[in-house]
C-alpha cells in the first residue's frame, strides 16, 4: 500500500436507526473507522453511544441502515464480523471465583483461540498484570479490572478494538496505562473504537471524535480540525460578582456569556473590543474585575457550540 492511498475502512454505519419503544435511541448515525486508527465517540449520557457500539457488535439489531466489519454485516454474518472484534467486558461480568489466568484461558477456550500457557502469559503481560495472574477479580483495583477485561477482548487477536468507557473511574495513571495500550495497538496498525466523556482524551488521543447527542452525529473530524472550526473564538474568564449573564451578553463580540464555578465566562469572536467593554461598564458600576484571563477554544467549547450546553450536565 502506498502512502497517497486513503486509508481502508474497518468498520463502515450508515443510516443507522435504533429504537426502543418510545425511545429513538440513534437517528440516522453515519461514519466510518479506518485502519490504524483510534475513533472516538464523545456524548453525553443517553446519547446513543453504547447502542451504536452495541449495534457494530451484532448484540442489538439496527431498526434500519447498514454496518460493516470488515465488510460483514454483524447481524446476518455474525461469526465473519465478530472474528474481527475484540469487545471489552464490564468488569461486573468476569467471573468472581477464576482468577486472572483462569478467566483469561477461559475466554480463549470459548473463543477458540490460542490458550498455551505461553500465550496466555503473552496476553496478561500485554496488560500489565503478570505479577496478579493467580489473584482473583475481588483482589484486583478497578485499573486492572480494566486491564483483566482488556486481555480478554484481545484473545481472538482482533484487528478491531471496541471500548465502552473504558477509562471511566479510573485514576490519572490507570487511564495512561490504557492509552498506551490503545497507542501501541494502533501502532501495529489496528484500531480501536471507544466511547467517552473525557474531552481531554478525546483531544489529544483520538484520530477522530465524532460528537453525538440525543442520537444524532453533531459533527466528525479530527479533533485539531474541530477545534479550528472554533478558532477564531476565544473564552475570557473573569471574577465579577456585580456582573450578570444578561449584562455579559451585551458586550461587542460576546457570542456567550455564562457562569460557573464563581466565575464569568464569555466567548468572544473580538477578545480586545470584549475586555474594553467590560472594563468601561465595571469602572461606570464601581464593580471589580478579578483574575481575568483568556483562553482559546478546547473540544468542550466545540461541544457547547454545537448542543448549548454543557456534556457533564
Ligand atoms: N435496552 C434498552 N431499553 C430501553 N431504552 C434503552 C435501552 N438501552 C438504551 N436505552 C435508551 O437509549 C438512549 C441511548 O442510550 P445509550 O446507552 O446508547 O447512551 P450512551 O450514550 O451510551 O449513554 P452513557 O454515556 O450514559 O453510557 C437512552 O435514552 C437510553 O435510556
Ligand atoms: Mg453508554
Amino acid at each position: 500500500m502506498t502512502m497517497n492511498q486513503p486509508a481502508t475502512a474497518v468498520i463502515e454505519v450508515d443510516g443507522l436507526h435504533k429504537r426502543y419503544g418510545d425511545i429513538h435511541a440513534v437517528r440516522g448515525i453515519s461514519f466510518d473507522v479506518k485502519r490504524g486508527e483510534i475513533f472516538g465517540l464523545l456524548g453525553p449520557n443517553g446519547a446513543g453511544k453504547t447502542t451504536t457500539l452495541s449495534c457494530i457488535e451484532g448484540l442489538t439489531p439496527p431498526d434500519s441502515g447498514q454496518i460493516t466489519v470488515m465488510g460483514a454485516d454483524p447481524t446476518s454474518e455474525p461469526s465473519r464480523a465478530k472474528r474481527e472484534l475484540g469487545v471489552q467486558l464490564q468488569s461486573t461480568s468476569l467471573l468472581p471465583e477464576l482468577n486472572v489466568k483462569e478467566q483469561v484461558r477461559l475466554f480463549a477456550q470459548l473463543y477458540g483461540a490460542d490458550h498455551s500457557p505461553q500465550r496466555l502469559a503473552q496476553l496478561i503481560d500485554r496488560v500489565g498484570l503478570t505479577d496478579k495472574a493467580d489473584a482473583l477479580p475481588a483482589d484486583l483495583s478497578g485499573g486492572q479490572q480494566q486491564r483483566l477485561a482488556l486481555a480478554i477482548a484481545l484473545v481472538g487477536d482482533p484487528q478491531i478494538l471496541i471500548l465502552d468507557e473504558p477509562t471511566a473511574g479510573l485514576d490519572p495513571q490507570a487511564r495512561n496505562a490504557v492509552w498506551e495500550f490503545a497507542r501501541e495497538f494502533r501502532q501495529e496498525g489496528k484500531s480501536v473504537i471507544w466511547t467517552t466523556h473525557y474531552m481531554e482524551e478525546a483531544e489529544n488521543l483520538c484520530d477522530r471524535v465524532a460528537i453525538i447527542d440525543h442520537g444524532e452525529l453533531l459533527a466528525l473530524d479530527r479533533p485539531a480540525a474541530l477545534v479550528a472550526s472554533l478558532q477564531e473564538t476565544a473564552r475570557i474568564s473573569c471574577i465579577c460578582p456585580a456582573l450578570s449573564a444578561t449584562q455579559g451578553a451585551t458586550f461587542p463580540g460576546v457570542l456567550e456569556s455564562w457562569e460557573e464555578d464563581g466565575y464569568h465566562h464569555l466567548r468572544t469572536s473580538d477578545v480586545p473590543q470584549t475586555i474594553t467593554a467590560l472594563h468601561e461598564w465595571a469602572a461606570e458600576h464601581g464593580a471589580t474585575v478579578e483574575r481575568l484571563g483568556v483562553s482559546h477554544a478546547s473540544l468542550e467549547e466545540i461541544f457547547i457550540n454545537l448542543t448549548g450546553r454543557r456534556i457533564r450536565e
